[in-house]
């Protein structure tokens, strides 16, 4: 019970020498003065206050009302010591959060026990405080584990969903690809053994050339969409073993997948720097984030109808790792949704059934596997999304 600190406090400073004489092996601070009372409570760490209720400037009652308002000094048991023993006076001390009531004259023990007592219930409750603190902050961090964990198998179970998908839809397509381009081929094969006849030379050198040109032009159309589907279906095959690249490999795939769409609306893809530095990634995590970044540049300069919608890309090599700008000026983010982007679900394209997903698996790819950032600021006339990747992260 030593080392427990109690402030006494008394108009009557004859009073106080009793108090301390009687609570010997505590500590007791003392003074005369209910502002003076209110100031120490603030500086020393108290673990009891006894508290006079009559006293000249400041009344006990206020020096207790006061304390109990104040977060800091609120918990500190009080222990009313008065000559005031009506039953109104009792009823106001505990009313106002004291603990006990003492009358004067007390006696020794009597002091004592309440003191003991009242300690000892203090020490209990800090204690609890202590440990419900304690479960709370371990609970805290199993959710997150728990989070963590539920936000990769998400991912992964997303990414081997969509490889599925693209595998069916390559098997279906296989075959009607194939039946074009046998019928383009027969096509063409026929025209230069001149087996059709025009009705004039002149006329049907032409025609002949013609067919032969757009029959090609049918076969690379046929052809590209066979890579194209075969880019997809590695793309979403989930890397189990990270690659050695520069950071340009993944960018030049994910370009061609959307190099297409991109032509059509007239996107400008213009690099500005590039980086030779050899960095340790999984590739189609990488390429996935490139493209829902480039995909959104491309929903918004659509939304927005931007005349002229331009692209940046930017890298920046670091001592570890590097950085990457992807910059658009497409208007930027408006403030109310800046902060929102990356959690799960959040889009602004309901008509167009945007699942909200992108940016939050690309924050989650770029951080739980690269030990990167992924951030977004606007600029003057667009977003410019951040990457920083500090190499495969393999636990
Ligand atoms: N370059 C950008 N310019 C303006 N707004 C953007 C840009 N990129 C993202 N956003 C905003 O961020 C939101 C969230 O993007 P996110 O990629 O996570 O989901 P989404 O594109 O709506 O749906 P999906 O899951 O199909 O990609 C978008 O709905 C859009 O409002
Ligand atoms: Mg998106």
């Amino acid at each position: 019970m030593k080392n427990k600190n109690i402030l006494a406090v008394d108009d009557v400073a004859s009073n106080l020498d009793i108090i301390v004489d009687f609570l010997e092996g505590y500590d007791v601070i003392d003074t005369t003065d209910g502002y003076n009372a209110l100031e120490i409570a603030q500086t020393e760490q108290l673990d009891l206050i006894l508290l006079d209720i009559v006293m000249p400037q400041i009344d006990g009652f206020e020096v207790c009302k006061r304390l109990k308002e104040n977060s800091q000094t609120k918990d500190i048991p009080i222990i009313f010591i008065t000559s005031k023993s009506d039953a109104e006076s009792i009823e106001k001390a505990y009313a106002l959060g004291g603990v006990d009531y003492v009358s004067k004259p007390f006696r020794k023990q009597e002091l004592l026990a309440r003191v003991t007592t009242h300690i000892s219930h203090k020490e209990l409750l800090d204690k609890q405080i202590k440990n419900a603190h304690e479960l709370e902050r371990m609970v805290k961090e199993e959710v997150l584990k728990n989070k963590v964990q539920q936000r990769q198998i998400f991912v992964q179970s997303r990414l081997a969903q969509m490889g599925e998908m693209i595998s069916m839809i390559a098997h279906q397509w296989r075959q009607p690809l194939g039946a074009i381009s046998a019928t383009s081929a027969n096509l063409k094969l026929k025209l230069e053994l001149d087996i059709f006849h025009f009705q004039s030379d002149i006329e049907g050198a032409g025609a002949k050339k013609y067919f032969i040109d757009k029959l090609e032009d049918i076969e690379k159309f046929v052809q590209s969409l066979t890579e194209t589907i075969d880019d997809f279906r590695n793309f979403y095959k989930p890397n189990k073993e990270s690659q050695k690249v520069t950071i340009g490999v993944p960018f030049e795939k994910a370009l061609a997948i959307v190099h297409a769409s991109f032509e059509v609306i007239g996107i400008k893809v213009i690099k500005e720097h590039k980086s030779e530095k050899i960095i340790e990634l999984y590739e189609n995590e990488m390429m996935q984030v490139i493209l829902n970044i480039l995909k959104n540049a491309q929903d918004n300069f659509i939304e927005k109808k931007i005349k002229n919608p331009e692209i940046h890309l930017r890298c920046e090599d670091k001592d570890e790792g590097l950085i990457i700008y992807i910059s658009d000026n497409g208007g930027g983010i408006p403030s109310d949704d800046i902060e929102n982007i990356f959690d799960p679900y959040f889009s602004t394209k309901s008509n167009k059934n945007g699942s909200g997903l992108g940016l939050y698996m690309s924050k989650m790819i770029i951080e739980e596997h690269h030990n990167g950032t992924l951030s977004v600021t606007n600029t003057d006339n667009g977003a410019c999304f951040k990457i920083e990747l500090g190499g495969v992260n393999h636990a």
